[in-house]
């Protein structure tokens, strides 16, 4: 069994989450970012893992799901910087589940993380009330994805990985 944990991230927090599933799988393994991956064929399995911007999943994980994971057993880790049972949450990681609606989707997880100081002053300058609203938000994220969260992903590939 050959698995790949492929992640974009653009400031490390997915890639986080990308770590803690790459140690807990048993086996033949790769670790690489999602532009590095030309194609997903000779993995058995693929965890592939992004944020959500803007509402919905980064362009970079949509379209490589849309454009090289059809027929793929895909197993897919999403970040965050609202909290896990905010009310809307659901809309956004269905639209990560339909980007991979070529794939066979054998697992989903999804955390909070941290949003940078960086990112929180860019969008509380932006013209959406919306995404100003969520740049204020980031006290609430610091230290995100924690230890806890970090362990059910964990406990998430573990999971997958016994199914398969
Ligand atoms: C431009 C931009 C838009 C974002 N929009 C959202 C959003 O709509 N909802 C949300 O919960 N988080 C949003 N985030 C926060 C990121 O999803 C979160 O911080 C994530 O953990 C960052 O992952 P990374 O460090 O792997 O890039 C946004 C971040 C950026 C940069």
């Amino acid at each position: 069994m050959k698995t790949l944990v492929a992640y974009f991230s653009q400031t490390g927090k997915t890639k986080m989450v990308a770590d803690a599933i790459y140690e807990s799988i048993e086996g033949e393994k790769e670790l690489k970012e999602l532009g590095e991956v030309d194609s997903l064929e000779g993995y058995d399995l693929s965890f592939i893992g992004f944020p959500i911007i803007a509402f919905g999943p980064a362009k970079e994980g949509k379209e490589f799901l849309e454009q090289k994971a059809a027929g793929k057993k895909v197993a897919l880790f999403i970040t965050h910087a609202a909290p896990e049972d905010q009310e809307g949450i659901d809309e956004w990681l269905n639209k990560c589940k339909a980007a991979a609606a070529s794939a066979e989707l054998v697992g989903f997880f999804d955390c909070m993380g941290e949003l940078s100081e960086q990112i929180a002053e860019f969008l509380m300058k932006n013209d959406d009330p919306m995404m100003r609203s969520f740049g204020e938000r980031r006290p609430e994220t610091i230290g995100q994805p924690d230890e806890s969260r970090l362990q059910r992903a964990r406990d998430f590939a573990r999971e997958v990985m016994a199914r398969l």
